[in-house]
């Protein structure tokens, strides 16, 4: 197990759950509606830490109940929350969820407080981040804070894991630089090297580009299909777990937080690291809501020694 610092976003989730999205002009009703704690950021963390690895978040919340509840699930799950701020001005961030039938979601950020995550509230951690194995940001709070976390890392020799999400087709080259690891969904993947990932040769054909930019590792998740890695002589695709989807919401997030507990920070275990993250992540699908359905350590390996 490791030490991970994650730079990220907080959100509170409204799941609207409908049989299937409206067309424009269209009115429909839902069939139910709940709610959960989310954001990418704070979903990799409850991933992590219920990995087992020592986790320290830095983010923000709103002064609202939002932001209290968060806090309160931050502490239930064990994650340092000592460089979680609050902004007395802007709202806790929130997600509407578009849940149909199928299972797959579509997704509206209200980013609140998330973005005012700042420079500052980096460095207020960086004797965490120097000391931490891994590193891990992703796209729903400010670029500049995300640079300044990486930085501090790879000054201090320790691995960056770059989640590319929600999808940003402008990413500085200088975060890609700073890149050990990137993991984004075929989505993302397209929208940073203009490639229509779709079958295995495009997948190569993007890690490729992505490996180009300057980043050493890639992993492109591809749903229920896997995941597709490139690392020196390691480019396959490693297949999902077969199972009943329900809610994908955090199916992404699961992986890279349970990833960063077996993985070394070489990455010389990328491969078998990758198994144990999509088995944790087939858990989170089969579950309604973020927080609520990502596994613990204990669930995954019992589920995978009866593999
Ligand atoms: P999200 O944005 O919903 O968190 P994502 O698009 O970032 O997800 P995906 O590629 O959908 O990420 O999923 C990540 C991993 O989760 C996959 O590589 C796979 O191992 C697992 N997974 C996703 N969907 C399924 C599914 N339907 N059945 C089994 N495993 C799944
Ligand atoms: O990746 C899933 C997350 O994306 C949700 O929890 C939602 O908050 C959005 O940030």
């Amino acid at each position: 197990m490791n030490k991970v610092t994650i730079v990220g976003s907080i959100n509170v989730d409204s799941i609207l759950h409908i049989a299937k999205l409206p067309q424009p002009g269209e009115t429909i009703a839902m069939s139910a509606f709940s709610k959960a704690a989310g954001g990418k950021g704070a979903n990799q963390a409850v991933a992590s830490s219920r990995a087992q690895n020592q986790t320290i978040f830095v983010g923000r919340v709103g002064d609202d109940d939002n932001g209290r509840f968060m806090l309160d699930q931050f502490k239930e799950n064990n994650i340092d929350s000592r460089f979680v701020s609050v902004s007395p001005n802007n709202q806790t961030g929130q997600a509407y969820i578009l849940l149909q039938d199928s299972g797959q979601n579509s997704i509206i950020i209200q980013h609140g407080a998330n973005f005012d995550v700042s420079v500052e509230d980096v460095e207020k951690a960086r004797g965490e981040i120097e000391s931490s194995d891994f590193v891990i940001a992703q796209f729903e709070i400010p670029l500049e804070a995300t640079i300044a976390a990486f930085k501090i890392a790879k000054a201090a020799g320790k691995t960056t894991i770059l989640n590319p999400a929600p999808a940003k087709s402008e990413i500085p080259k200088e975060l890609l630089e700073l890149t050990d690891l990137i993991t984004p969904n075929e989505t993302e993947a397209q929208s940073i090297t203009g490639i229509e990932v779709i079958d295995e040769a495009s997948m190569k054909k993007a890690a490729e580009r992505l490996h180009d930019l300057g980043v050493k590792g890639v992993i492109i998740t591809v749903g229920e299909r896997g995941s597709y890695v490139s690392y020196n002589d390691l480019h396959q695709i490693i297949p999902a777990f077969k199972v009943k989807a329900i809610d994908t919401t955090a199916a992404g997030d699961t992986f890279i937080g349970a990833l960063a507990s077996e993985l070394k920070p070489d990455l010389s275990n990328l491969k078998q690291s990758i198994i144990y993250a999509s088995k944790s992540s087939s858990f989170t699908v089969q579950k309604l809501g973020a927080f609520p359905s990502i596994p613990n350590r204990k669930l995954v390996e019992q589920a995978l020694k009866e593999d």
